[in-house]
């Protein structure tokens, strides 16, 4: 099983010294010889022969798949078709990679072509969301911001996801929870550490797992701004909570913030 995108597999392949093994000279098959370090002469038809090895074709296969990662578009329905299949496989296994299966998500939306047309319904609210694909585990979606609306700070429990900028900008302040628990009793306070800021402008890309960068707040930026959202949802029940959170650090070098959760609404 892997989410690593296929061009990584590249880093799996020996590297050259662990190959050349035998002295310049020396036949080490019929045909074949050791013209200098790291090089062969390969005579007829042991050069067909090595041609059809399964380490040669494996080569093949993978500066393909380099090629292939290196350019190249793919359409929403490919990156969902691609996708969606690895979410399932992600949320039944045992000791799920969330990073690794993420960056792979986030390998196959810098060839995304173009999203889907936005389909809002909120009218003239600064803050609109439109659903492009919902399935049990995998949902696509687009949140579409004014200039100086908000999405308040938020965590993403038992969920993670890749947000892509689309259009004009949208900052994003992310944050996780400081020890182990990810949801602190109702009346609990509670910390969170900032972790990471950004301005999610077209091709820019924020992740967050089910711990790391799990919580965080979205602003419009300037002249508003646009962004794709891939999440995955694990079987336990997740959601999102609205929390409140003080303005001064309690730990500024470790950029600590005391929170609370909101009791209704945003
Ligand atoms: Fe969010």
């Amino acid at each position: 099983m892997s989410w690593f995108p296929q061009d990584f597999e590249a880093c799996r392949l020996p590297a050259e010294e662990y190959m050349q093994l035998e002295a310049p000279g020396t036949e080490i098959a019929p045909g074949v010889t050791v013209e200098r370090r790291g090089l062969f002469k390969i005579g007829g038809a042991a050069a067909a022969l090595l041609l059809a090895s399964p380490l040669l074709r494996g080569q093949e296969k993978v500066k393909k798949a380099a090629q292939k990662a290196g350019s190249g578009k793919i359409s929403m329905a490919e990156f969902v078709a691609e996708a969606e299949p690895l979410a399932k496989e992600l949320v039944d296994a045992d000791e799920p990679n969330e990073d690794a299966y993420l960056m792979h998500l986030a390998s196959l939306l810098c060839k995304l072509d173009n999203a889907p047309a936005f389909e809002g319904r909120g009218g003239e609210r600064p803050v609109q969301m439109s659903r492009n694909h919902r399935s049990p585990h995998f949902a696509v979606m687009q949140i579409k911001m004014a200039e100086g609306s908000s999405l308040p700070f938020h965590d993403h429990y038992e969920y993670n996801g890749v947000i892509l900028g689309l259009e004009g900008a949208v900052k994003v302040r992310s944050f996780e929870m400081v020890g182990e628990e990810l949801r602190p009793g109702r009346d609990e306070k509670f910390e969170i550490r900032e972790t990471a800021t950004a301005t999610l402008t077209k091709g820019r890309l924020s992740t967050l797992s089910r711990t790391r960068d799990n919580i965080h707040d979205l602003r419009g930026g300037e002249g508003g701004g646009r962004v794709l959202d891939i999440f995955t949802f694990f079987p336990d029940n997740g959601g999102s909570k609205y929390m409140e959170v003080e303005d001064e650090p309690v730990d500024a070098e470790r950029k600590v913030y005391k929170a609370s959760w909101r009791s209704r609404g945003r």
